[in-house]
């Protein structure tokens, strides 16, 4: 079993900026008819900011979830181009991804910018998806936890998790996400068992076993999902190319809900 409070499996998509609103809606709305069979996951799909209120209303009347692929780390004022999560909230936007590697590559996303995301986030009762991952050459030159403990610190450090906080953190080895690569199912437990005691650390393991999901990312796909689902450790995937297929995305759905 997953080791954590809710068992059920998380599966989240993330459209990043690949999907015109036509797209957009097409998919959501083949991902709608067959999200019946998805009882036993928890789905989550996170469309561009633009698409985010027409989906709101597509997805009406199912199980699945609408998530945002980053916010502001302010509620409200003066911050030209920025969301609020507070209006992701208008449109029951509960799950927000926060720090992917491309916000941290492309925008210069900092741990500290990570960190007042994710202060907010957890004030207003929402569920941030703090990624962390490190990149090809970090892992050859032997620093994968190193990296990845710094982040894990400079995301969190400071915060508490109250009985209405959900967290999860994504582990989304850089080097793997929109590669095709799949990789040792085993290197992916051990890693996040690393990344479970430096939560531990910072906020109790009871309170991680209560309120943290650790879920895994970078090509997930059909075929690899149920090798990484059936590891302990691991209660979800955050499903990129994959999920900008339905009938793709379906299948991955049934892999994470068979472990
Ligand atoms: P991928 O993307 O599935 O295409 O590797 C995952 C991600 O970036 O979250």
């Amino acid at each position: 079993m997953h080791g954590n409070n809710n068992k059920q499996p998380l599966v989240i998509a993330n459209w990043k900026m690949k999907l015109l609103p036509e797209q957009a809606f097409d998919l959501a709305k083949k991902v709608k008819k067959s999200s019946a069979k998805y009882t036993g996951a928890e789905v989550v799909l996170c469309p561009a900011f633009t698409e985010i209120s027409a989906i709101a209303n597509i997805i009406k009347g199912s199980e699945l979830k609408l998530g945002a692929q980053d916010c502001f780390w302010e509620e409200h004022g003066a911050f030209t181009g920025e969301i609020s999560p507070k209006q992701l909230l208008a449109y029951d936007v509960h799950t927000v991804i926060i720090g992917h590697s491309e916000r941290r590559e492309h925008v210069q996303e900092s741990g500290d910018m990570i960190h007042k995301k994710i202060r907010l986030l957890l004030s207003l009762g929402m569920r941030p998806v703090l990624c962390i991952g490190e990149s090809f050459d970090e892992r050859a030159e032997g620093q994968k936890e190193v990296v990845l403990l710094q982040q894990i610190h400079a995301a969190l450090d400071g915060l508490w998790l109250t009985d209405s906080n959900q967290l999860v953190v994504a582990y989304e080895p850089v080097w793997v996400i929109g590669s095709g690569q799949d990789i040792d199912p085993h290197e992916i437990e051990h890693t996040h068992q690393v990344i479970k005691q430096a939560l531990g650390d910072i906020f109790t393991s009871a309170v991680v076993d209560e309120h943290v999901k650790i879920i895994y990312g970078g090509s997930v796909d059909p075929e690899n999902v149920g090798h990484y689902m059936r590891q302990n450790s691991v209660s979800g995937v955050l499903v990129g190319t994959v999920s900008l297929d339905a009938t793709q995305f379906s299948a991955v759905v049934a892999g994470a809900i068979k472990f």
